[in-house]
């Protein structure tokens, strides 16, 4: 039996292998400049940081030992929750594993049979995974494109109960993100639920880190915000935000993402605390991070390179082939320098690309140094 199902799995990777789209783990002790990490401000590291997960594994033992709705859910969880409350101004909130888990359990549960849900064509697999799986009807709208979204919602808003917008806010893959404030006005015109996915933009984004939202002034008209634990805040796991008790009432009886699941364990807890402190007066950090970036960026665009346009910290190089993509990542690894090679499916067809993550343990010389790396090898491919 186990012959059958491998061979057809076989076939499956020998696809992926011939198309250069075959993934594997590796552990990359060597790089000496990752820009891969998400950690934005080099936390997980810091004394104050390492210090909050001691003390919470001293306090509350390496494990939340079971579900929250048995005696898995903490004073630890219920003090991070109320501090993300205060600062993203909800009066509600959750803790969840993972943003993986949360955006599960916000799409698979909220959206019921009546209801239609418009996500931007290029949303994070998180959120994506749960479309089309359930009763809801949904439609995607193109990659930021707030009029082609504005001509969905006249065409279908008297013909569903509740119609959900869900993007993230700076895009995980492109780095670019829509307009918040015309999404805003498009929410007082048609009136559905909001769901923004801050995974990215919180810590380096708004006057407080509190994100896109918080620096575009809309953070009050979210309906829901997501944000994870394990990018800025360095730690591990995830938040949903919102005004709505009743919708975290219905998520703590109905999403299976959060109840048969062991709830967090208390030092990532403790970590995400101390980090968010921290995070809360970086914004001079915060911006030098973008100004590196967006040097990197504009430096591309001088030089031929296709990328975005977008003030944020991800910069996408965009090379088309993704054979391409990995023998560009590996020459920048044998200069220690790690960046991600993304692939279809991750991406779309034709769009394999470098990402690079800049973050606060970028040395300023780097800059230079990568896009020489880059140009030589663009010099070889011609
Ligand atoms: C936009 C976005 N949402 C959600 C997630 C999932 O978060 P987590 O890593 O906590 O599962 C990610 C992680 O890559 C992401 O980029």
């Amino acid at each position: 039996m186990i012959h059958l199902l491998e061979s057809r799995l076989q076939n499956e990777l020998n696809q992926r292998q011939a198309t250069g789209l075959l993934r594997t783990l590796e552990v990359l002790e060597s790089c000496k400049t990752n820009l891969t990490s998400n950690d934005y401000f080099q936390l997980r590291s810091h004394p104050e940081v390492i210090k909050g997960a001691k003390t919470a594994l001293e306090h509350y033992g390496a494990s939340s030992s079971a579900s929250p709705l048995l005696s898995g859910f903490l004073p630890c969880h219920e003090n991070l929750i109320e501090k993300l409350r205060t600062w993203k101004q909800k009066s509600a909130g959750l803790l969840f594993n993972t943003g993986f888990m949360a955006n599960q359990a916000l799409l698979t549960h909220l959206p019921g049979h009546r209801d239609l849900i418009l996500a931007d064509r290029l949303i994070h697999h998180s959120i994506a995974q749960a479309l089309g799986k359930h009763a809801t009807r949904f439609k995607r709208y193109h990659h930021l494109d707030l009029d082609h979204l504005e001509e969905l919602l006249d065409q279908n808003s008297k013909s569903f109960e509740t119609i959900f917008v869900v993007t993230e806010s700076v895009f995980s893959m492109d780095g670019d993100y829509p307009d918040l404030s015309h999404l805003a006005t498009l929410k007082q015109k048609y009136n559905f639920v909001w769901i923004l996915d801050e995974a990215h933009g919180t810590g380096v984004f708004g006057p407080t880190g509190g994100g896109l939202a918080e620096e575009q002034g809309v953070l009050s008209e979210v309906d829901i915000l997501v944000g994870t634990l394990g990018k800025a805040l360095a730690s591990m796991g995830a938040y949903v935000l919102t005004n709505s008790q009743t919708v975290i009432d219905y998520l703590v009886n109905f999403s299976g993402e959060l109840i048969y699941s062991t709830y967090l364990g208390p030092p990532q807890v403790g970590a995400a605390e101390a980090a968010l402190k921290i995070i809360q007066k970086s914004q001079a950090t915060a911006r030098s991070i973008r100004n590196m970036a967006n040097r990197f960026r504009e430096q591309l665009e001088s030089e031929g390179w296709k990328t975005h346009s977008f003030d944020s910290q991800i910069v996408p190089v965009i090379v088309g082939d993704p054979k391409d993509a990995l023998e560009l990542r590996n020459k920048l690894l044998e200069h220690g320098i790690l960046a991600g090679a993304v692939r279809p499916p991750t991406v779309p067809q034709n769009s394999s690309r470098l990402r690079f993550s800049f973050h606060a343990g970028v040395a300023e010389d780097k800059v230079e140094a990568i896009i020489k790396l880059l140009n030589k090898w663009k010099q070889r491919k011609k």
